[in-house]
């Protein structure tokens, strides 16, 4: 049996055309524009890319967009200082600093010098701590993308077994919570469990977020069951020099056996800078403490 493939690029594009009639009805309701900042420290190639479309799809929805760039050697005093200048601009409503960091530069000190209500990421402690308690805080991208593709292909999740593979602050734990909040029965699995195939083959939905190419075999899963493949690895072939982009999930051996499963690309990636769009917008209208506006993020 062939698994269904979910269809992320059509579930973005539908997500996003949702979020652009809620700016419009923002700009022509009360007359604000929801702003972005993106901030990249240094020349990393992926980031770059990363940037560049988080840009670009922000203002293509009607939403301004700033990016700022430092360079590779800005000490952590300049980037504290952005951060700063930013928190306090009333145009922007969502700050997002793109990671890794380059060098000495101490990661959660910067998360935390970013105002809570700005953090479109979800990375502040106090958005972590939000989303631990259940509360309405922000809830970071991916996840929150892997979670609509799961409301999408299964409606309630009332009651699964799901496995995450991966505990990274970004994905893995702020996933985990995600899940339990609807009422999963999660597990979150790491390089040191064990058993780790006979694990995963109890789990009616398996997300895979390790950064380890084509990880997930066929045998480690329940026929049947909802697989979310979050890994964006890059593999070039040796002879021709040619790259491609594959995820964690063996997709041949796997969409064998798989009730439905996400392409690489074409399935998370998308959703996570829909989820972006989402949480900006939805950052806008809590600062500026709008009722009569949709929530963008409703899943
Ligand atoms: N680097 C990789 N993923 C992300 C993300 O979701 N947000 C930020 N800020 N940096 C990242």
């Amino acid at each position: 049996m062939a698994a269904r493939i979910i269809d992320g690029r059509a579930i973005a594009a539908q997500l996003t055309e949702r979020i652009s009639d809620d700016v419009a009805l923002l700009k022509e309701r009360h007359g604000i524009t929801p702003g972005l900042a993106v901030v990249l420290v240094g020349q990393d190639p992926a980031s770059q890319i990363y940037v560049r479309n988080k840009v670009k799809k922000t203002r293509e929805l009607g939403m301004a967009s700033i990016r700022h760039s430092l360079p590779e050697d800005a000490s952590q005093e300049e980037l504290l200082e952005l951060i700063n200048r930013i928190n306090c601009d009333p145009k922007i409503h969502g700050l997002l600093v793109q990671l890794p960091l380059p060098g000495p530069i101490d990661e959660a000190s910067v998360i935390e010098a970013i105002r809570p209500d700005k953090d479109v990421d979800g990375f502040h402690i106090s958005n972590v701590g939000l989303l631990s308690r259940g509360k309405r805080g922000v809830v970071p991208c991916t996840p929150l993308g892997c979670l609509m593709l799961l409301k999408h292909e299964l409606g309630s999740l009332e009651g699964c077994d799901a496995m995450v593979l991966g505990r990274s602050n970004i994905v893995g734990k702020p996933l985990a919570n995600v899940l339990l909040h609807e009422n999963c029965t999660v597990t979150i699995a790491h390089s040191r469990t064990r058993n780790l195939a006979e694990q995963c083959r109890r789990a009616d939905i398996l997300i895979a977020a390790v950064g380890r190419p084509a990880l997930v075999k066929g045998s480690w899963i329940k026929p049947g069951a909802t697989v979310i493949d979050v890994g964006i690895n890059r593999l070039t072939d040796r002879n021709t020099g040619r790259s491609k982009i594959v995820g964690d999930v063996d997709f041949q051996q796997v969409s064998q056996i798989a009730g439905a499963v996400t392409p690489v690309p074409g399935g998370v990636g998308p959703m996570t800078i829909a989820c972006l769009l989402a949480n900006t917008y939805q950052a806008c209208c809590r600062i500026h403490k709008l009722d009569d506006m949709p929530d963008a993020s409703r899943v």
